[in-house]
């Protein structure tokens, strides 16, 4: 029998994960041969019959440039604390038997995961249960340890600088503060390489609680300078000193909270103290959804064709990951061990600072 890889995308899409189901099709053709099993819809797909479908390299023709994914993804199908409904009950239950169960019997010898760090998290307790598992990095927010970067979050940043250039034209005409609402959970690299790549005034991330008045001076100093307009990028965790994340819609231990609402507090706050006429857009998924950019889809297809290699070479409950140049591979329990977060000691910070650019500190 040919041997099988698997493979499945979970949490929230990244633009690149096509190119990853693509990279992973034809390497395997390539190296194995391999039969590739695609699952639909994260792990949702190993609890349901009738989920798989077979990867060839025909079935994955024409889809690099697309964004999402053509497996779809499931950002709420954790295995191990499911929703289910019991005798017209809802009721939480661990169903990660049932998975495991549903691994063994593909007879994988590797089910590649694409995911974010809550992926990856379910990936190494499935791992622990005696799953193959090969991890493969992705989301826009670039907040996954062991990887200098995942897949998406250059898209993602090259759609939020586009939307800082776009506000910077109207608010100089209309001589007003545009405070743009950026993704990224607890991490700000979205809204702090966008926001140097844009020229952002005033950048407000998690990493750094911000003070309101430094905001409000950085604003009205420029307005003293003849410069009656001013950009600020918040990133969704931003918070102020002594203050809390703006929650849109809290969480319930199974599903996490969902961040939203700063950018209106800011833009209302703003507005308020500096006498100036503000607007907020929220850039949202268009962060997200679209194609990738020619840097993901490279990023992409290399972790693709290096996550077979690793199936291959035996290298399961590890994960793809880049360092400076490089494809490697790095344990789960390495790459989540701790979060990635902005270094505020790191070159990034001190750029923006050395460009008079305000913090919030
Ligand atoms: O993790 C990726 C991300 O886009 C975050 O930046 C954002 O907070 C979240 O997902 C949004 O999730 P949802 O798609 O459930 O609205």
């Amino acid at each position: 029998m040919t041997a099988r890889l698997g493979i499945l995308t979970g949490g929230g899409d990244a633009p690149g994960l096509n190119a990853v189901i693509r990279a992973v099709a034809k390497t395997a053709q390539a190296l194995g041969p391999y039969q590739v099993i695609g699952i639909r819809d994260g792990f949702d797909g190993l609890l349901e019959s009738g989920q798989t479908l077979e990867l060839t390299p025909e079935a994955v023709r024409g889809i690099l440039p697309r964004g999402g994914t053509i497996l779809g993804a499931a950002n709420r199908g954790n295995p191990f604390a499911r929703r289910v409904v019991r005798d017209g009950q809802e009721v939480i239950l661990d169903v990660s038997d049932e998975v495991v169960e549903r691994i063994h019997s593909l007879k994988l010898e590797a089910l590649i995961v694409v995911g974010g760090d809550g992926t990856l998290r379910i990936s190494q307790e499935l791992y622990q249960k005696g799953c193959p598992i090969v991890g493969v990095p992705k989301t826009i927010d670039n907040d996954i340890g062991g990887t200098d970067v995942s897949f998406g979050f250059d898209t993602a940043v090259s759609m939020a600088t586009e939307a800082i250039d776009r506000l910077h034209t109207t608010a100089e005409s209309h001589h007003r503060v545009m405070v743009l609402e950026l993704m990224g959970r607890d991490a700000g690299f979205i809204a702090l390489h966008a926001g140097v790549s844009g020229g952002a005034d005033v950048i407000l991330i998690p990493e750094i609680p911000y003070d309101e008045q430094a905001v409000f001076e950085k604003i009205l100093t420029r307005a003293e300078q003849g410069r009656h307009f001013s950009i600020v990028a918040a990133a969704e965790g931003a918070f102020p000193k002594g203050g809390g994340q703006v929650i849109a819609r809290p969480g319930d231990g199974i599903v996490v909270a969902r961040l939203g609402g700063i950018g209106q507090l800011v833009g209302q706050r703003i507005a308020e103290a500096c006498d100036m006429e503000t607007r907020v857009t929220v850039l949202g998924h268009l962060q997200r959804g679209g194609g990738p950019t020619a840097r993901d889809r490279w990023l992409a297809t290399r972790f693709g064709a290096a996550a077979v290699g690793l199936a291959r070479a035996g290298g399961v409950g590890r994960m793809v990951a880049l360092r400076g140049d490089r494809v490697v591979d790095v344990s789960l329990d390495d790459a989540l061990a701790e979060p990635k977060r902005v270094d505020i000691e790191g070159d990034a910070v001190q750029t923006a600072r050395a460009l008079g650019i305000c913090l919030g500190d």
